[in-house]
C-alpha cells in the first residue's frame, strides 16, 4: 500500500510538472522546491526572446548565449525571476532601466561579459537584489549612485576587472558582507568615503592589486588593521616603492611607507590628503602619546608652526615643544570637531 501511495505520489508531481509551462528550446524542473527554467547554450540573442510569462518564483538561466545589450523594460514580463544568471554572454551594454519590475529579484550573475562601467541608473528596479557578481568584465568606472538604492546587498563580486578606483560614496546606503575587489588595478583605497560604508563587512578580498605603499596608502592601512584577519582574504602585497615590493602592507611601520611624516622635514613637507588620514586615527585615546597621524588631524598652520619651530631647536628642547604643541593642537581639534558638528562655536566657551 505504502510502495503503491508513493507510486501516485510520484504520478502527480510528473504530472504537476508538466502542466507547468517550459519554454522551447529551455527545459525547466523543480529543484529543492524552486522552479528552475534552464535556458543556458541556447543561441539568444536578446532577452525578448524568451517570451514565456511564469507566475511563480523562478529562476532563469541564461548562461552561454549570446547577448550584447540589455535595453530598457527587458525584463517586465520576467517579474517573478528570483535569480537571473547573465554569465559568459558578450554584454558591453545595460541601458538604463533594463531591469524595471525586477523587484523580487535576489541574484543577479554577470560573470565574463564585456561590461566597461555601472551607472547610476543600471541598476534600477532590483529593490530586492543581495547577490551581484560581475567579475571577469572590464568594468572601469562605476559611478557613485550605481549601487546607492540596492538597500539589500551583502555580497559583490567585482574581481578581475579593471577598476583604478572607486567613486566616493559607492556604499553609501549599501549593507554589504562580502566584497571581492581581487585582481584590479587600485592603488589605494581612501577609508573617508569608500571603505568607511562598509559597516557590516565580513570578508574582503584586495589581493593582486598593485598597491602604492606610500602615505596616500596610511587609512587603507589603519583600516585593515582594524579588521580581524579572518576578514582579509588573502594578502594585501605593495607593488611599489621598490622598497616594499612584495611586501604585506600591514607588516610595514607607517614611518617607513611614509617618511615625510617626520618631524626632521623640512618646514613645507608634503602632507599627503590629510582629510583621509584622519579616520584611520579617530580611536586614538587622550593618554596616548602624540603620534605622527593625529598630527595630521589639525590645521596646516599649525602643522606648520610646530614643523619650523621643531626644525630650529636641537634634541633637548625638542619634547618641551612638542608637548607644548599637542596642547595647542587639541584645543584646536576640539573647536574643529565642534565645528563639523554644527554647533556655534561660541556655544562651546564654557565648556
Ligand atoms: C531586442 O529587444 C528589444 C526589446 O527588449 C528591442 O527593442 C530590440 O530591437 C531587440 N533587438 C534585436 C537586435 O532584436
Ligand atoms: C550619480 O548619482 C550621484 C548621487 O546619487 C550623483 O552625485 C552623481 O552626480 C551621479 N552621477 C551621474 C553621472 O549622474
Amino acid at each position: 500500500i505504502i510502495h503503491w501511495y508513493s507510486f501516485q505520489m510520484r504520478m502527480l508531481w510528473v504530472t504537476l510538472l508538466s502542466t507547468i509551462p517550459c519554454f522551447e528550446p529551455c527545459y525547466c524542473e523543480v529543484k529543492e522546491g524552486i522552479f528552475h527554467v534552464h535556458c543556458d547554450s541556447k543561441g539568444f540573442t536578446n532577452v525578448s526572446q524568451i517570451s514565456q510569462i511564469w507566475s511563480r518564483p523562478f529562476k532563469l538561466n541564461l548562461q552561454r548565449n549570446s547577448m550584447r545589450k540589455l535595453y530598457f523594460n527587458s525584463f517586465l514580463h520576467l517579474n517573478n525571476a528570483i535569480s537571473i544568471n547573465l554569465g559568459n554572454n558578450a554584454l558591453q551594454d545595460i541601458h538604463a532601466g533594463a531591469f524595471n519590475g525586477l523587484g523580487i529579484l535576489k541574484r543577479l550573475f554577470l560573470h565574463e561579459n564585456k561590461l566597461e562601467v555601472f551607472r547610476n541608473d543600471t541598476f534600477l528596479g532590483l529593490d530586492s537584489l543581495e547577490y551581484l557578481q560581475a567579475d571577469y568584465n572590464v568594468i572601469k568606472r562605476i559611478e557613485s549612485g550605481a549601487f546607492r538604492h540596492l538597500h539589500k546587498l551583502r555580497l559583490v563580486f567585482l574581481n578581475d576587472n579593471l577598476l583604478r578606483s572607486l567613486p566616493t560614496d559607492a556604499f553609501a546606503g549599501t549593507n554589504l558582507a562580502r566584497l571581492n575587489l581581487r585582481n584590479n588595478y587600485f592603488l589605494s583605497m581612501p577609508v573617508r568615503g569608500v571603505l568607511e560604508h562598509l559597516h557590516s563587512i565580513v570578508q574582503i578580498d584586495l589581493h593582486q592589486n598593485p598597491w602604492e605603499c606610500s602615505c596616500d596608502i596610511i587609512p587603507l592601512k589603519q583600516w585593515l588593521e582594524k579588521l580581524s584577519s579572518v576578514i582579509v582574504v588573502g594578502d594585501v602585497l605593495c607593488k611599489t616603492p621598490e622598497f616594499a615590493f612584495g611586501k604585506d602592507l600591514r607588516s610595514l611601520e607607517v614611518e617607513v611607507i611614509c617618511p615625510e611624516l617626520k618631524y626632521s622635514s623640512g618646514p613645507s613637507p608634503a602632507l599627503p590628503g590629510g582629510d583621509d588620514l584622519t579616520t584611520g586615527s579617530s580611536d586614538m585615546g587622550e593618554g596616548q602619546s602624540f603620534s605622527f597621524l593625529s598630527f595630521l588631524d589639525f590645521p596646516k598652520k599649525n602643522r606648520l608652526f610646530c614643523l619650523v619651530v621643531v626644525g630650529h631647536n636641537i634634541c633637548y628642547t625638542v619634547l618641551l615643544v612638542l608637548v607644548g604643541c599637542n596642547l595647542e593642537l587639541k584645543e584646536n581639534a576640539r573647536s574643529s570637531q565642534v565645528n563639523a558638528a554644527g554647533f556655534e562655536v561660541d556655544d562651546m566657551r564654557g565648556m
